[in-house]
């Protein structure tokens, strides 16, 4: 199976997903290590889990290279094949795409390039639009820039607020998520240009 170490910041219900889907032996990749920025508890579920935790708050670097270049070291010594940022809240340097460019996964929740960054959820509802979504993309050294991987709607409703939207797109991004990474880890990612398609895709659009 593929390694991946995922990158998370927040309360991990994408992380618990890949960690349910892995622990089918069917599934054709497994978590090595979980890295976070900060306490939280997505760590606290790897932890649980059994799964290495590496903890790199940026305030414990002199700046936001020498963390950056601390991240890469930290994630590369667990061999990834993919790194999957699972609600990780920083923006990666350019030691870490260097050394992993074309093989970071990003979820985020709204229809690219619609709403990225980190309010993709409040943007949207602010704009009023009628839908919403999921965006599963490989990470480029832009804001929510790369090229997308599979995306999934989700309609906005009238009375939705931000906690019960981001809700109902989190249950999409955990099976959207869970998905590209059993596809990516099965057969690879084809770059044309600016897109990227999964050989053979059927489900994933
Ligand atoms: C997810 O909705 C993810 O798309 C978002 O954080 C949430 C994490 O949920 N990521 C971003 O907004 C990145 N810009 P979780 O902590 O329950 O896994």
């Amino acid at each position: 199976p593929a390694g991946l170490v995922v990158l998370a910041s927040g309360t991990g219900s994408l992380l618990r997903a890949l960690i349910e889907a892995a622990a089918d032996t069917a599934y054709p990749a497994r978590i090595r290590a979980v890295g976070v920025d900060r306490d939280c508890a997505a760590a606290d579920h790897a932890a649980a889990a059994g799964i290495p935790v590496v903890r790199i708050p940026v305030g414990d670097y002199p700046d936001r290279a020498a963390w950056d270049r601390s991240l890469a070291e930290s994630v590369a010594g667990y061999g990834p094949d993919l790194v999957v940022c699972a609600g990780f809240m920083k923006l990666l340097g350019p030691t870490f795409l260097d050394r992993f460019g074309g093989r970071i996964i990003n979820t985020h929740p709204a229809l690219l390039p619609a709403f990225p960054g980190a309010h993709g959820v409040r943007d949207a509802l602010a704009y009023g639009v009628r839908v919403t979504g999921s965006t599963v993309h490989l990470v480029d050294a832009g804001v929510d820039t790369g090229p997308i991987l599979a995306q999934e709607a989700v309609p906005v409703r009238a009375d939705d607020d931000e906690p019960t939207l981001h809700e109902r797109i989190k249950i999409v991004e955990r099976r959207l998520l869970v998905d590209v990474v059993a596809a990516v880890a099965t057969r690879g990612i084809v770059s044309d240009g600016r897109k990227a398609v999964i050989p053979d895709e059927r489900v994933l659009r």
